[in-house]
């Protein structure tokens, strides 16, 4: 068996590069809220070589306008379809759920726990999946941020709440100067991270959820080759998904699985799923830090 290769939200719109999503095993849509989001002023991306900045604030049409224009268009597409779904509170998150449940061909729910750009609920991510829960039948992956003392400890408490896989990582909060004028690059100063700086911070949230809980893991978090890919499910993910690398290559789904299947052959495997917890059960948390 395969590892199912995903895009991350918000990284690939599927409406404008088609050929890119029909490349992907399941699409991601960008997060979808209740009502419809201009998103954060800009300059609202910033890029360097080993990571960029976001700060897009959750732009999106709404669940209404997203029902009647873009899930027409996205089931057509023919890839199995996975929607993000974010809000402002528990009810938010019950709204969308509710909306989502009737549409036959969404396969699954991502729930966007940790957007770093926008008010947080006030509710706990735990209480978030059961509004979801009670709203829907269908999976829900809960996407956890990776900026928190013990993940391994949202990740049960979600699991507690109903959720049926985890999606790991989000991007982690960040700010990058303009050399020149020592101001933000981005309007509203900080912005999510992404990108190979996140790519051991991903790791680290991996490995201590796969330890924690026994569910399907989503791995993202810099993931840009094949080589990339093995460690994500070695440390614990049993699909992984695509971001940041998506910009500046498209191509990366059809590279990564052949990159992938070269390097599982390689090291006399028959499948990557066979790689998945090789590095499970060491040591996911460090009782003194090295500094
Ligand atoms: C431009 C941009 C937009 C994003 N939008 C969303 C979003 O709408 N919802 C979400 O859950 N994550 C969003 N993310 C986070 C990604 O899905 C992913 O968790 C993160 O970028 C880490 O993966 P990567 O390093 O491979 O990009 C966004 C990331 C970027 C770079």
């Amino acid at each position: 068996m395969s590892v199912p290769i995903l895009n991350a939200s918000g990284c690939l719109d599927a409406l404008t590069a088609p050929e890119v999503a029909r490349s992907l095993d399941a699409f991601v849509t960008k997060t979808v809220t209740p009502l419809p989001r201009e998103g954060n002023p800009p300059p609202r991306i910033a890029e360097a070589d080993h990571w960029m900045l976001n700060s897009i604030g959750l732009q999106n049409p709404g669940i209404d306008d997203w029902c009647t224009g873009s899930f027409p268009r996205l089931r057509a597409l023919g890839v199995p379809l996975w929607v993000s779904v974010g809000g402002f509170s528990a009810s938010d998150y019950r709204l969308v759920c509710e909306r989502l449940n009737e549409l036959e061909e969404v396969e699954v729910v991502e729930l966007n726990l940790s957007c770093p750009n926008v008010d947080e609920a006030p509710e706990t991510a735990a209480e978030l999946v059961a509004a979801a829960r009670a709203a829907t039948a269908k999976p829900l992956y809960a996407k956890l941020s990776p900026a928190t003392s013990d993940i391994a400890e949202s990740a049960r408490a979600v699991v507690d709440a109903g959720a049926d896989g985890l999606s790991l990582v989000n991007t982690i909060r960040g700010l990058a100067l303009d050399p020149e004028t020592l101001r933000p690059r981005l309007a509203l100063g900080p912005g999510g991270a992404s990108g190979p700086a996140l790519r051991p911070i991903a790791l680290a949230c991996i490995h201590a959820c796969a330890n924690a809980v026994d569910l399907p893991i989503v791995g993202m978090g810099g993931i840009a080759s094949g080589a990339d890919a093995i460690d994500a499910i070695a440390v614990g993910a049993s699909a992984i998904a695509l971001g940041t690398i998506l910009f500046s290559d498209p191509a990366a789904p059809a590279r990564v699985r052949a990159e992938l299947d070269a390097e599982v052959a390689s090291r006399g495997y028959g499948s990557a799923a066979e790689i998945r917890g090789a590095a499970r059960g060491s040591p996911s948390t460090a009782i003194s830090s090295s500094n």
